[in-house]
């Protein structure tokens, strides 16, 4: 059983930073996710949402404290953060398009290979989708299906934080929602979700809590039940 601490966040991360070069993409920059929270990280193209997600996950170097329900992670690399049960989803989605949407999830199991078949079948569950393609190629699937792929591989890995860097991305509207909605089905479950978006409107459908990212620092954090109407994000937020 999980041994819970109280108020430990899932996540507290403070200070984080991160540079290209001398330039500081990402600057001191403090959050959280709370346990079964689910977060969503708001800011236009080029904000530095991705160099936040990758900064976390240890896929770029980062300075700060990172905390995992209080045990300090900052200098753990990401695989062994997989172990600890975080994911991330990247943008991109970074699957093996030759290989076969079975052979993606079997791969996204590999670090509980006592429990690949149960995992697959609630994987396989939660997007029927993917049942009807075991077979195929992931390169041949659709956008949508590709990104639920993505997610269904992550799933593999059994996250408690899922991270998720602009899974709407390219997809049509209705493939976008169909997502979104899954991630919002998975955080019922109990699953932590930090989630970046560039859509407003669908970030505050989902979101308990939004970061408002913008020059590489969050200016806003905003509890979304707070805000009124989207012209209230307009003061932070123009898109
Ligand atoms: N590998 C890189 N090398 C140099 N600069 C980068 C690199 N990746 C991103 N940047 C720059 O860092 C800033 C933030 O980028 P990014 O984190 O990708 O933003 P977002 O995901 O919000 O669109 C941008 O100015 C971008 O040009
Ligand atoms: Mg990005």
């Amino acid at each position: 059983m999980q041994v819970t601490k109280g108020d430990v966040p899932l996540l507290e991360v403070r200070d984080i930073s991160a540079s290209y070069g001398h330039v500081q993409a990402l600057k001191p920059t403090s959050l959280h996710v709370g346990e079964g929270e689910l977060v969503t990280i708001l800011g236009p193209n080029g904000a530095g949402k991705t160099t936040l997600m990758r900064a976390l996950t240890r896929l770029t170097a980062s300075k700060g404290q990172i905390l995992f329900r209080g045990d300090d992670i900052s200098g753990l690399p990401t695989h062994k953060l997989a172990r600890r049960g975080i994911v991330m989803v990247q943008e991109g989605r970074g699957l093996f398009p030759q290989m076969t949407v079975r052979e993606n999830l079997t791969i996204g199991g590999y670090l509980h290979p006592a429990t690949v078949d149960t995992q697959m079948t609630t994987v396989l569950e939660l997007f029927p989708r993917l049942k009807e393609r075991l077979s195929q190629v992931a390169g041949s699937l659709s956008g949508g299906e590709q990104q639920m792929l993505a997610i269904g591989r992550a799933l593999m890995a059994k996250p408690q934080l899922l991270m998720l860097d602009e899974p709407s991305l390219g997809l049509a509207p209705r493939a976008a929602a169909e997502i979104l909605g899954t991630l919002s089905e998975l955080n019922r479950r109990g699953i932590g979700i930090l989630l970046v978006e560039q859509k407003a409107p669908l970030a505050l459908k989902l979101a308990q809590r939004v970061y408002v990212i913008s020059l590489g620092k969050i200016v806003a954090e905003l509890k979304t039940d707070e805000i009124k109407s989207h012209h209230d994000l307009a003061r932070y937020y123009l898109h």
